[in-house]
């Protein structure tokens, strides 16, 4: 049976159940020393109550939708990992306030809607190159993310702990809680636009370009009182859609949170609205596409250079079925200088095959290398050469360029170099305080957003 309405998702493939993934090869989970334990923490995982509810995943999926028929422009961004040392209200309200900024822009400097979704509230863990690291001459478990284990080079703290997986899902609820106070109890309404800027960020070329925005915002939203409209009453400018999302890396934890939804009948995955798979875990017939594929919220999956027009093509089979606008995003990241080679094909193909799905450049994860000093980083320049290559490829082959992925921080970090305060390779040491990979600060993110809306307008 078809859904006719564009928030629903079609049903589960005959016979799914949250743990049919147990009976396919899973990539990149840990090698948890106590299955017994594992079990239990599952188990009693799987009676906590769900992080968010079937109906605003529904809701997203339609907002999605419209990203895909070429009407809204998606926004997808926070944490590479979040971290349980840098749990406090101060960070997430920093990096919400980043992203607000962000969507205003884009928003206002190009009429078109801003989906606004989040790595945050779930998005710890993560894939590996090797399952082992040799520190100081010890062979020690890799770090995979603080909901399986701790970064600090010792045996004791990189042995995987199931109580990870609860804590992980507290410190989901808690933030997630901050988010919808913050979202919809005023701390995001348009009129408080000036206040996002903050102090690093207020003085620089993009906090100036910013303020300048933020003035005509607040000049409209005169003009409009003063033509007599009861702004108050225009919840729109009040509040915000903000959703959550993650990599869906460590399926036991993404079964135990999968629930059925009474109102359809349908199973969703209730970590978060919106979950993807990783360029490492998207095998054909690999067990975390078939999770993927039997839960009703939007799905993502990463394509790094290696994909291929087949495999692609198997992956909308899979986890888009009956060509649902709003289901699947593909997520881009083939690295600056490759775009037009690498992606050009996918598009193609993927037009020809009629899945409506929502096309999105992740400009971080193809531009990481190692600096002399030996910190992993991107250089700005590399990220944004990527976005403008996947808008002119988006462009050229007829396709909506649908959103962004970055990685970010409301911090005034020295992760990422370049930008305009020209973050110099000496410079890392300074504020490098990333779990994983390098992200962008409020400065990088502000001028990206500018950058990104020129491209739009375009
Ligand atoms: N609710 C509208 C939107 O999300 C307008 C809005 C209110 C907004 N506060 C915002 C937009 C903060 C961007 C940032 O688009
Ligand atoms: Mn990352």
């Amino acid at each position: 049976m078809e859904h006719p309405r564009d928030d629903a998702a079609p049903p589960a493939p005959a016979g799914w159940t949250p743990g049919a993934w147990r009976a396919k090869p899973a990539a990149q989970q840990p090698d948890w020393p106590d299955a017994y334990a594992l079990e239990q923490t599952l188990k009693s995982l799987s009676t906590l109550p769900p992080l968010v509810f079937a109906g605003e995943a529904r809701h997203l999926h339609s907002a999605l939708a419209q990203v895909a028929r070429g009407e809204a422009f998606l926004l997808q961004a926070g944490d590479c990992a979040e971290s349980f040392a840098e749990f406090t209200a101060d960070n997430i309200r920093d990096k919400l306030k980043v992203i607000l900024q962000m969507a205003v822009v884009l928003t206002y400097g190009t009429g078109v809607p801003v989906v606004k979704v989040g790595r945050i509230a779930g998005q710890f863990a993560k894939p590996r190159s090797a399952p082992t690291e040799t520190v100081a001459g010890q062979e020690l478990p890799s770090f995979r993310g603080h909901i399986v284990n701790d970064d600090a080079p010792t045996l004791a703290a990189r042995t995987p702990d199931p109580a990870r997986l609860v804590s992980a899902y507290h410190q989901s609820a808690s933030t997630l809680n901050l988010l919808r106070a913050f979202t919809k109890g005023g701390f995001a309404d348009l009129s408080e636009v000036h206040m996002w800027n903050q102090q690093f960020v207020a003085s620089s070329s993009e906090g100036q370009r910013y303020n300048a925005i933020a003035e005509e915002i607040e000049r409209a939203l005169r003009f409009m009182r003063a033509c007599g409209i009861n702004l108050a009453q225009e919840q729109s400018l009040h509040q915000v859609d903000f959703w959550t999302s993650h990599e869906a890396l460590i399926l036991g934890y993404e079964e135990a949170m999968t629930r059925n939804d009474s109102l359809t009948g349908d199973w969703y995955d209730t970590s978060a609205h919106m979950v993807w798979v990783g360029e490492r875990t998207r095998q054909i017939g690999g067990a975390h596409l078939e999770f993927l594929a039997g839960i009703a919220n939007p799905v993502g999956a990463k394509l790094g250079p290696a994909a291929t027009t087949e495999e692609v093509l198997e992956l909308c089979a899979a986890l888009d079925p009956h060509r649902t606008p709003g289901r699947l995003t593909l997520i881009s990241r083939m690295g600056a200088g490759r775009v037009s080679e690498k992606l050009r094909p996918l598009l193609r193909a993927v037009l020809t095959s009629g899945h409506p799905v929502v096309w999105q450049c992740d400009p971080m994860h193809g531009n990481t290398f190692t600096g002399a000093g030996g910190r992993k980083t991107r250089h700005f320049d590399d990220v944004l050469a990527e976005i403008s290559e996947f808008f002119a490829v988006c462009r050229e082959e007829g396709v909506w360029p649908g959103g962004v992925h970055v990685e970010l921080t409301g911090d005034s970090v020295t992760e990422c170099l370049g930008g305009s305060e020209d973050i110099l390779e000496d410079q890392l040491e300074l504020r490098y305080t990333t779990t994983c990979d390098p992200r962008l600060n409020g400065r990088q993110s502000l001028d990206l957003a500018f950058r990104v809306a020129e491209l739009l307008r375009q």
